[in-house]
Parts: C-alpha cells; sequence; structure tokens
C-alpha cells in the first residue's frame, strides 16, 4: 500500500502531497470525530490508498452510504478493489468538487461528514471558496467537515462554517492540525443542535 503511495507521489507531487499516508494515530483521531451511532453519509476528498476510507467503513453501520472522491485514477482503481464488494461506499475517479453531481446521481440530499485530507493550501483562491461552499452546502445542519492539514490555513477562508474547532495532532509525520467546522444552520436559518461528534474532546485527550 505505502509502496503505491510513495509511487503516485513521485507523478503527482502537488496534487498527492504527502510521501506516506496518514499514520493510524491521525486515522482513528480523525474517525473519533464523527458519531457512528445512526446511518450516516460520508463524503471523503481525497482517500487516497484508502487508510481513512477503511477506518470509517470498519465503524459505519449497514444503512450508512461513503462517497470517496479521489482524482488519481490509480488510487480509485485500488480503492474500487478494496471496496468493490461493499453496496455502502461508491468511489468516484473525479475532483471533491463533483461532490453536488454525485449526491445528485445517487439520490442523496445531505452528508452529515466530510472529510478531507486533500491539499487544500495548493488550490487557487477561487476554487478553494468554491469547493467550501459546495462543501457547506452538503452538509446537513449539524453536521461537519473534518479536515487534517499540515497548515491551518484553509481556518481563515472557511468562514461560512459557524464553529471551528482545532487541535494540533504530533501523532502523524509530519505532525497535521484537525479541525472540525460545524455547520449549525438550516436552510431556512434556523440554527440546529450539532451531531454529537468529539469536536468536544479535549485537544490532545483520545477519545
Ligand atoms: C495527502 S494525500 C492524503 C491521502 C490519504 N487520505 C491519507 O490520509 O493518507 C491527498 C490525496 O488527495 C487527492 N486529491 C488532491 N486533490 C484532489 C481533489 N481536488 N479531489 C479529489 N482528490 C484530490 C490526491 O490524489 C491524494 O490522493
Amino acid at each position: 500500500m505505502s509502496v503505491l503511495f510513495l509511487k503516485r507521489f513521485l507523478q503527482r507531487p502537488f496534487q498527492v502531497a504527502s510521501i506516506i499516508p496518514s499514520s493510524k494515530a491521525l486515522v482513528e483521531r480523525v474517525s473519533s470525530k464523527m458519531d457512528f451511532s445512526e446511518p450516516r453519509v460520508i463524503a471523503e476528498y481525497g482517500p487516497g490508498e484508502g487508510v481513512h476510507s477503511r477506518e470509517i467503513a470498519r465503524r459505519m453501520g449497514p444503512g450508512s452510504q461513503l462517497l470517496l472522491f479521489e482524482l488519481d485514477p490509480d488510487f480509485s482503481r485500488d480503492l474500487e478493489r478494496q471496496f468493490g464488494s461493499d453496496p455502502r461506499v461508491h468511489v468516484i475517479n473525479g475532483d471533491a468538487a463533483q461532490l453536488p453531481e454525485e449526491m445528485e446521481r445517487l439520490g442523496i440530499e445531505q452528508c452529515d461528514y466530510i472529510v478531507s485530507g486533500i491539499p487544500f493550501s495548493i488550490l487557487e483562491i477561487d476554487k478553494k471558496r468554491a469547493l467550501l461552499q459546495k462543501t457547506y452546502d452538503s452538509l446537513a445542519a449539524g453536521g461537519a467537515f473534518i479536515i487534517y492539514q499540515v497548515t491551518n490555513e484553509l481556518r481563515q477562508h472557511a468562514t461560512l462554517f459557524e464553529n471551528a474547532e482545532s487541535e494540533y495532532f504530533l501523532q502523524n509525520i509530519p505532525p497535521m492540525f484537525i479541525t472540525v467546522f460545524e455547520k449549525v444552520h438550516t436552510r431556512n436559518g434556523h440554527s440546529h443542535p450539532a451531531m454529537r461528534h468529539a469536536a468536544r474532546v479535549p485537544v490532545n485527550q483520545s477519545a
């Protein structure tokens, strides 16, 4: 798995942006931010070779759905190989920005969580803003956008989310900021209680 990762990094260094996948500790930490006690719709941007996807799929119940958006065709093929027999998982070899079209195609109205490992910091500002808007619009009120990034620069751009909580997670090479952006308001402007997710777990305390 890591050999594939290194190969894809060498082929597309800016897009892949890391030479090794997320650590087990980071994967568990990111998944701990989500509440799997009910069926969930979860989208993942940039799953790579699927280290987070496998943990999410392991934790989520039978009525849940997981949409994987991966630009790289080799990673996508590998994800198809891993998840081809799991009807809850949809692999999309395409840009994360295709989320609204894919949701419509699959008859999905809203996502409960969107998890992202794509290198947002290298996206042009217009693309970054457009993707943030699509992400916000695709989430249910009470849902969350969860990112893990080397820098926390996205926080200054993601101001459309009503709440944000970050932690600096050292058990990964390199260390990462994990930020949970919460969407509170419904389409008609009412506020909605956030789902139980571990944004409220104090920094550096294991879930
Ligand atoms: C830093 S790697 C993270 C891989 C994996 N999630 C992990 O934690 O090990 C970033 C991944 O995002 C993918 N990617 C980059 N931009 C993307 C985009 N706009 N849409 C979908 N995938 C993208 C890359 O191909 C790469 O697989």
